[in-house]
């Protein structure tokens, strides 16, 4: 039978994998107060927010604030990644706690960048704020193995996300470029793990090909909840570096060739079959990228 559950086998080698997370993470470690223009702050009572402060392009603004509306559901993701790892390895449901305490300040970093420089108006972003936690977040998946293959997918697009804007926001505010790129590091550990348990997966049991397809295939930002989400996102695409584009050349494609699927050799038919389907996604997105590529 295919099993969906993490190897008990791997515990030793994920151990190891969250240790070097820790050491990795403890070298960069670093508090949202660091990155903040705090002189730039006034009160808002004393003096009131007017668009006629907003001095960030919109599609910058834009790219901000959807970022930080995917962050504010981080009490979804946790309860939705610790009630799928109930029962499974703990050392999956350790790195949960430490994934959490890290994505914390996320959205605090990028809330409190919005409203110290006044790029957004602070009811209008207070109201979207809660309007998105409220609308919580629920995957279409649930099984410990597909989660971590949606988490990799997901960690890997926010990073690119991150460094993609922070290549346009630099040009209109180096803080903002830097605090991007700190939260980039961030993502980039978080994805090396959940890759990294997904590749030991393949490797030991390749017919753990049966469970990748299903989230490769329908993937989507968590942040999809939100309201505007694909407006923003087109907005994003044309203007600040990060679209379908992007997502092909930098997750997709980055992903597959890591974990090796072309030459998984699954025992299961049903398992071959899952990682044919996934291959052949992958040269058809190849070819809708190179025929708008050409379309330009
Ligand atoms: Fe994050
Ligand atoms: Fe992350």
């Amino acid at each position: 039978m295919l099993t969906n559950d993490l190897d008990f086998r791997l515990e030793p080698r994920l151990t190891e994998l969250y240790d070097e997370h820790k050491k990795r993470s403890a070298k960069i470690d670093w508090g949202y107060h660091e990155f903040l223009p705090w002189d730039k702050a006034m009160d808002f009572r004393r003096v009131p927010w007017d668009p006629s402060q907003v001095t960030l392009p919109p599609n910058i603004v834009v790219a901000i604030e959807t970022a930080l509306l995917t962050e504010v559901n981080l009490p979804w993701f946790t309860s939705h990644l610790a009630q799928t790892f109930r029962g499974s390895l703990t050392i999956i449901q350790d790195f949960v706690h430490t994934w959490t305490a890290e994505e914390d300040q996320h959205s605090n970093l990028l809330e409190t960048y919005l409203l110290i420089t006044r790029s957004v108006e602070p009811m209008r972003l207070h109201e979207l704020h809660k309007m998105t936690v409220e609308n919580g977040w629920e995957p279409d998946f649930h099984t410990p193995f597909e989660t971590m293959v949606y988490t990799s997918l997901q960690e890997l697009a926010t990073m690119v996300f991150y460094n993609n804007v922070a290549k346009e926001a630099n040009k209109h505010d180096p803080d903002l470029g830097r605090l991007l790129r700190r939260l980039a590091k961030d993502e980039t550990l978080h994805y090396a793990f959940y890759r990294d348990v997904i590749k030991f997966h393949l490797q030991l049991e390749p017919n753990y090909c049966y469970y990748l397809g299903h989230v490769i295939k329908n993937f989507q930002m968590p942040g999809a909840v939100m309201p505007d989400f694909d407006d923003r996102m087109a907005i994003i695409a044309k203007e600040a570096n990060y679209g379908p584009l992007e997502y092909f050349d930098q997750v997709l494609d980055v992903i597959i060739k890591y974990w090796d699927i072309e030459n998984l050799r699954p025992i299961a038919p049903e398992a071959e079959k899952a990682r044919l389907d996934i291959l052949k996604y992958h040269a058809r997105m190849k070819r809708v990228k190179e025929r708008f590529m050409r379309s330009q």
